[in-house]
């Protein structure tokens, strides 16, 4: 009688402690399937750049780790979503006879800024980089933040070389690049010299695309045009229409856009085209990479309504 009386308890006491440790964690609104990445980052319409990381751990163990996101979020329930930077700060706190009720000009902008990390600057050779900004993409914003965040992972080439102009393509690391990081370092610190990967603040390795040339693997990665592209920004204003768009083809002879609909796939899938396993990612990054499943998200729907499955 008192061992099944205890064995009760026992069963008991551990659902108690795993529903606790998971309601600590519990990310009921799914906002950090896609805010959980560094270097999800759009440009500002104003300039700079907006961070939109939430780094899940750091959030949980801030002061307002114990709120859920759509507590202050109010009006953020779809994806892409709209109207969202309205932030409300009174749906539980900060109102009424609360001591803590904030100023009108109370400076909310900075609120998350521990818990986020990017690349603030990459010292970058390739020609792209004179035209383009580190984080090239604008247009589409459900797709933007998550093609940007690739920029501390791969050159523009791996994505965007024109296949039909190469034979035998092949995708391996270029060599380290200076890197300068807001918050917590990510991405891939491996050195293709030395096949070592070590961790680094101020260093970065990324993937590039390789074609053989007389006997040898070159690297894609257009530096070649750099010099041109220089000159081209230079004398930029003093050109013609049709004088620019010959310009642009040439910078472009070798780059072709991408279709969305395949983009996320052509990667992220068992027979993607690059090898993670051969690149030197582990078996449970591998794992995740190719089962990454926001790449259903933005490849899927149009638009997403959140599921409301435990209420406000
Ligand atoms: C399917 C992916 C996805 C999910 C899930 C998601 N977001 Fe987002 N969120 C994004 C993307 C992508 C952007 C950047 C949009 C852009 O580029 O304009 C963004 C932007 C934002 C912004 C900044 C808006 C701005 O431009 O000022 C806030 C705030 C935000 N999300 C909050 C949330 C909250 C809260 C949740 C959960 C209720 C959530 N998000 C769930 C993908 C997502
Ligand atoms: C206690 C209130 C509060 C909670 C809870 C909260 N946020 Fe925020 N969030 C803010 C404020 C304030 C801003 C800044 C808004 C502004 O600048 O207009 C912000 C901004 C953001 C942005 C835009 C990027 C930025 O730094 O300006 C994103 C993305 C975001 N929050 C996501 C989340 C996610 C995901 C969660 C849950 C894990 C969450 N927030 C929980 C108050 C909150
Ligand atoms: C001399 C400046 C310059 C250089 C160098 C340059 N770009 Fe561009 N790029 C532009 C401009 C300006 C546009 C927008 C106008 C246009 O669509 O032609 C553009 C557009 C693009 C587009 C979108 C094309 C489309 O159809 O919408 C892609 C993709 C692109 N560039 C990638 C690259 C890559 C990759 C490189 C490096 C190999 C590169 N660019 C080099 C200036 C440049
Ligand atoms: C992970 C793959 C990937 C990488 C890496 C990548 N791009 Fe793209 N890029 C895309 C896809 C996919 C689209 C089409 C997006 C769409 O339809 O909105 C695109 C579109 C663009 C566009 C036009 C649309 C826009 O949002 O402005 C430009 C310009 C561009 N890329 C430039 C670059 C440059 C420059 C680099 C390198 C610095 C780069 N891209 C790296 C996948 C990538
Ligand atoms: C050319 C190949 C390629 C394409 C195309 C591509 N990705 Fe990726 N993606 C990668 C690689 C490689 C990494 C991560 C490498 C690392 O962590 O060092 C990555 C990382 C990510 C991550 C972060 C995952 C993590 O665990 O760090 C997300 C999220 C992601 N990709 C989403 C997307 C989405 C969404 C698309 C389509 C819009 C896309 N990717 C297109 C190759 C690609």
């Amino acid at each position: 009688m008192k061992k099944y009386h205890l064995s009760i308890l026992l069963i008991i006491l551990c659902s108690y402690i795993s529903l606790a440790t998971r309601s600590f964690a519990l990310d009921e609104g799914g906002c950090l399937t896609c805010h959980q990445y560094p270097g999800l980052v759009r440009l500002e319409k104003t300039g700079g750049f907006k961070v939109l990381h939430i780094d899940e751990e750091k959030y949980f163990k801030s002061s307002h780790g114990k709120f859920r996101c759509n507590s202050c979020h109010v009006t953020v329930v779809k994806v892409p979503h709209t109207g969202e930077t309205k932030v409300d700060c009174r749906t539980k706190c900060h109102q009424g006879d609360d001591a803590k009720i904030l100023p009108a000009n109370y400076p909310i902008g900075a609120f998350h800024k521990q818990e986020q990390s990017f690349l603030v600057s990459l010292q970058d050779e390739s020609s792209c980089r004179i035209c383009h900004p580190l984080y090239p993409h604008s247009n589409n914003n459900l797709v933007r933040g998550f093609l940007n965040l690739h920029a501390g992972f791969m050159f523009c080439e791996v994505c965007h070389i024109n296949r039909s102009k190469f034979n035998n393509l092949s995708y391996e690391w270029e060599s380290s690049e200076s890197a300068e990081f807001s918050g917590a370092p990510f991405g891939t610190f491996y050195n293709p010299q030395t096949k070592k990967a070590r961790k680094s603040k101020h260093f970065i390795s990324r993937i590039t695309a390789f074609a053989p040339q007389n006997g040898k693997n070159r690297s894609l990665t257009n530096t070649w045009d750099t010099a041109k592209a220089k000159a081209y920004v230079r004398k930029e204003k003093n050109l013609k229409p049709d004088e620019k768009e010959k310009e642009l083809t040439f910078f472009h002879k070798d780059i072709e856009k991408k279709e969305i609909s395949v983009a996320c796939n052509e990667c992220h899938s068992a027979n993607g085209i690059l090898d993670f396993n051969k690149l030197g990612f582990d078996e449970k990054k591998t794992k995740d990479l190719i089962y990454t499943n926001i790449k259903g998200l933005v490849t899927k729907y149009k638009t997403f309504y959140f599921p409301n499955l435990f209420g406000n």
